[in-house]
This record gives structure tokens, C-alpha cells and sequence, in this order.
């Protein structure tokens, strides 16, 4: 193995370790921070994901409200639970844990959350802020783990050729505007993409968000590439991998991030950091209130 491995739960400890001072200064302040999550369905990752959601919120002081409701769930509901949310000072950050199960429609529900409130980054407000880079709004969690990741292991973006592979909303396309921000060269890979090997040979840092199991082998990297492997996929014998096939890549590899210990963490860590800042934002505006009253 050649590659340097770069570890997300190393450095996303040292991100939430560096987040519990503004939380204290917050509390000194009267604020205490709070997020919420909707949890819609009996989705088992989407169970364990919002646990590890819970304990880092406990671990940092941040009050957690979970609001768990059944697959069969009405939209009124979730729109009205995402309005008293919405008008709740006790909660800072909203996020609606996805996929929602079928029938639901996920814009219908998200674009109902306040921006200021949504750590996530998926409500149009925030989306058209990163894509024009207007910035003032909430950048989503993985890509902003993902883009962090590259910074702390100084891995040059700007010139390099950056190579997506996944175009979700959630991961694909907000990480290639960030790169883009970034001054890399990005391609956007996706299920229709003519000769994916071919694209992702080209690329100097290599970002699988494809959702596939080992579909990135050896033969795909560009001798000494950053791989940074977004997947979380569970084997029929039970075992995690990520969308890189690992031994065979970090032969090739400069730089990669494993899978569990690389991307997940630093997906928490970000929903920390957003959901520390959106409570740092409420402060702030309601100093600016104060102000304009006097
Ligand atoms: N499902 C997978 N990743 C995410 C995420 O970052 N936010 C939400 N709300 N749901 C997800």
C-alpha cells in the first residue's frame, strides 16, 4: 500500500472538539443549541444514522429533539411538524432525515424549513447560495466534510482535475460546486457516463459518490490521485465497504480516505459545525433586533 490514508475520524474528533467552546459561549449568552430531526419510516440506516446524529449532539451539549413518524405518514403533517419547528426558539437547526419513504416527496417537505434553520443546505435558498457563491447560507454536510478532508490534508484543488462520480443532490452536485469554487477542472460522472474508467483515469482528486460497492478499482486512479470514497454500502455477509475497492486502490493512490473512519464522520462533524452556526447566527440577529429597537 502506498497511499496515505487520510482519517475522517481523527480529524472530524478534532472539528467537534474545537466546536465545544462556541457552544459554551453560546450557553453564556442564553443561547442553548438545539437541532431537530425527522425521522419518517422504519429505513434501518436511516435509524442508525440518526442515532450517531443524537450521541454527537449529547456529546457536544446540543439539546437533540427527534420527531419519529410512520411510513405512511401524510405530507400536511410533516409540513405542519416542519413549521412548528420552524417556529420554535428551542431549535436552531431542522433536518428531515432522507430518503423519505416513497409517496413522499422530499422538495415538498425540505422547502418547507426555514433557511435559517436548515443545517442540512438542501433548501433552495441555500442551494442557489452555493451554486451562484453568494455564500451566506449552509453548505450540506458531506460535501462540506468532503472539502474540509482536502484542505487538512493539503491536497491542492485549484488547477487539479476533480472527477465526481454521483450526481445526487445530497453529495454529488454540491460537492462539485464547491470544487468548482475551489478552481478545480470538474466532471460530473454519472450512470449514463460513456466510459466512467476513461474519466476517472484523468483525475487528480477522485470524489466515489456512487452509491455502487467497490465499483472504482486499481486500474481506474491516476498514479498518486486523492480518492475520497463517499460509499457506505453493506455486503450480503455483513460487511461495510465504500464505492472504491480499497487494497487495490491504495496501491495506486496518493491519498484516501477508508471506509467506515474517512467520509461519515466529517458528515456528523459538518451537521455540528452548521447546527453550532445557525444558533451563533440566531444570537446574532437577535442582537441586531436589540439594536434597531433601541
Ligand atoms: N441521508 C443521507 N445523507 C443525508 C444528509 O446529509 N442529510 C439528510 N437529511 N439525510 C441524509
Amino acid at each position: 500500500m502506498g497511499a496515505t490514508i487520510i482519517d475522517g475520524k481523527a480529524i472530524a474528533k478534532e472539528i467537534r472538539a474545537g466546536l465545544a467552546g462556541r457552544v459554551e459561549c453560546l450557553k453564556q449568552s442564553g443561547v442553548s443549541p438545539g437541532l431537530a430531526v425527522v425521522l419518517v419510516g422504519d429505513d434501518p440506516a436511516s435509524q442508525i444514522y440518526v442515532r450517531m446524529k443524537e450521541k454527537a449532539c449529547r456529546e457536544l451539549g446540543i439539546t437533540f429533539f427527534r420527531h419519529c413518524a410512520p411510513t405512511a405518514v401524510g405530507e400536511n403533517y410533516l409540513i405542519d411538524l416542519v413549521k412548528e419547528l420552524n417556529a420554535d426558539a428551542r431549535v436552531h437547526g431542522i433536518l428531515v432525515q432522507l430518503p423519505l419513504p416513497a409517496g413522499l416527496n422530499p422538495f415538498t417537505i425540505v422547502k418547507q424549513i426555514s433557511a435559517a434553520k436548515d443545517v442540512d443546505g438542501f433548501h433552495p435558498e441555500n442551494v442557489g447560495r452555493l451554486c451562484t457563491g453568494v455564500g451566506g447560507g449552509f453548505i450540506p454536510c458531506t460535501p462540506a466534510g468532503i472539502l474540509k478532508l482536502l484542505e487538512i490534508s493539503a491536497v491542492p484543488i485549484s488547477g487539479a482535475r476533480a472527477v465526481v462520480i454521483g450526481r445526487s443532490n445530497i453529495v454529488g452536485r454540491p460537492t462539485a460546486m464547491l470544487l468548482l469554487h475551489e478552481h478545480a477542472t470538474v466532471t460530473i460522472c454519472h450512470t449514463r457516463t460513456v466510459n466512467l474508467a476513461e474519466e476517472c483515469r484523468r483525475a487528480d482528486i477522485l470524489i466515489a459518490a456512487a452509491g455502487s460497492p467497490r465499483l472504482v478499482t486499481g486500474t481506474w486512479i491516476k498514479p498518486g490521485a486523492t480518492v475520497i470514497d463517499v460509499g457506505i454500502n453493506r455486503l450480503s455477509d455483513g460487511r461495510l465497504v465504500g464505492d472504491v475497492a480499497f487494497d487495490e486502490a491504495a496501491a495506486v493512490a496518493g491519498k484516501i480516505t477508508p471506509v467506515p473512519g474517512g467520509v461519515g464522520p466529517m458528515t456528523i462533524a459538518m451537521l455540528m459545525s452548521n447546527t453550532v452556526l445557525a444558533a451563533e447566527r440566531s444570537l446574532a440577529s437577535r442582537g441586531a433586533v436589540a439594536e434597531s429597537e433601541a
